[in-house]
């Protein structure tokens, strides 16, 4: 593939010349957009206009498998149908409000709210009223459960909380370089082999930072991850909205720094991590992906939960390679509970103690600049926007 020979071509370039990708200029961040809480309730506003990955495809297999899912403050209830398609309504009863459906997961042909009995269809129409003779003559199809706008792309389910009038496809949103990135993986028929959630008190940004910086493996993880991941070495792509960048393994280090000449086999030598806005981050290699969707906490900027999962691709899927991703569950789980989040905890209260201070992002780290570079975009186009409707 011609844009892995060209990563490949310059990360031995870079390990030669002892250098690294860099950005313009050097970016300080205030330390009050990892603690405001005002802050952190613009972000949630702006994540709300744009598509987010909430379900992987194989948590709906069957019509009428459902989800129900708190994103960002609205309750969803998420319904594969007959046609396979999916449909999201908001799970909150037209008649007063009661949750329509409690359970997390399941089946069914319709769903019943408990409170007094109102009934829905698998994509949100209303069908049945208990005591319907003591309503005024309603009509139906206007109390149908909200609609939430959904697509089912790459093998994940999007929504978008907020789209304004015209919703953006995921396609678009995406972009097509993007696009075609990801078709290099087969996502659509993915398997979901892990499936993990934590919450942490730290700021959602603190963790996106993480997972793309590379100044840190061999100070932090000296005898785990930082002895294959090289430091301070980084291609870094950038593609809108979105990112990917690409880090040697310390084998390739080593063989340059030795002079080898040949290097075989792009994925034996490189990571990858693909950043898709605001809150995915996905590590790439060619037979499973570590996904991971950072949401903000609804309350306070101190806090975030993590979901991560593991895809792997069907075709090469067998009990090796579940055994070898165990090993890299195990790897990764060591690296981010015991060393990255910690740390992270540790900048979390930290920026307490300097709230009016900045934090610095050197030139050498072009890939954590870039979420707060695109997001302070987006957030000042949107002041811009509730502006000029006032
Ligand atoms: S609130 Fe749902 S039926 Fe009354
Ligand atoms: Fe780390």
């Amino acid at each position: 593939m011609e844009t892995n020979q060209h990563v490949l071509d310059q990360l031995v370039t870079y390990i030669r010349d002892n250098t690294t990708h860099l950005a313009d200029s050097e970016l300080r961040v205030p330390v009050s957009n990892f603690i405001d809480d005002d802050h952190a309730a613009r972000e949630r506003a702006l994540m709300r206009t744009k598509p987010l990955v909430v379900a992987h495809h194989s948590e709906l297999p069957d019509a009428g498998g459902f989800i129900t899912r708190d994103v960002l403050g609205s309750p969803l209830l998420i319904v594969r149908q007959r046609d396979g398609s999916v449909h999201t309504s908001l799970n909150v009863c037209r008649h007063r409000g009661g949750r329509v459906e409690q359970a997390e997961s399941g089946k069914k042909r319709a769903f019943t709210c408990q409170y007094h009995g109102w009934t829905y269809d698998r994509d949100g129409s209303l069908t049945h009223i208990p005591y319907s003779q003591f309503f005024e003559p309603l009509d139906r199809l206007c109390h149908g459960l909200f609609a939430v706008h959904t697509e089912e792309r790459h093998g994940f389910i999007w929504v978008t909380l907020e789209p304004g009038e015209n919703p953006i496809s995921v396609a678009d949103f995406l972009g097509a370089e993007v696009e075609s990135r990801l078709s290099q993986f087969n996502y659509e028929n993915s398997l979901l082999v892990l499936d993990k959630e934590f919450t942490l008190p730290v700021n959602w940004k603190l963790v996106v930072d993480g997972a793309v910086d590379s100044l840190h493996p061999k100070f932090l993880h000296p005898t785990g991850v930082g002895r294959l991941i090289a430091t301070n070495t980084c291609v870094v792509d950038d593609l809108g909205l979105h990112m990917q960048s690409f880090t040697p393994r310390v084998k390739l280090e080593t063989k340059v720094q030795a002079g080898e000449e040949n290097i075989e086999g792009f994925y034996r030598h490189v990571g990858s991590a693909v950043f898709l806005f605001p809150n995915v981050n996905a590590a790439i290699t060619p037979d499973h992906v570590e996904f991971w969707t950072t949401w903000p906490s609804l309350t306070t900027a101190g806090e975030c939960t993590i979901r991560i999962r593991f895809l792997a691709d069907p075709d090469t899927y067998d009990e090796r390679m579940a055994e070898r991703l165990r090993r890299s569950w195990e790897i990764l789980e060591e690296a981010a509970t015991k060393e990255d989040w910690p740390m992270e905890e540790t900048i979390q209260t930290n920026s307490l103690a300097v709230a009016d201070s900045t934090y610095l992002y050197g030139r050498n780290e072009a890939a954590p600049q870039h979420l707060h570079r695109v997001l302070d975009a987006e957030l000042a186009a949107q002041a811009a926007t509730a502006g000029a409707g006032r």
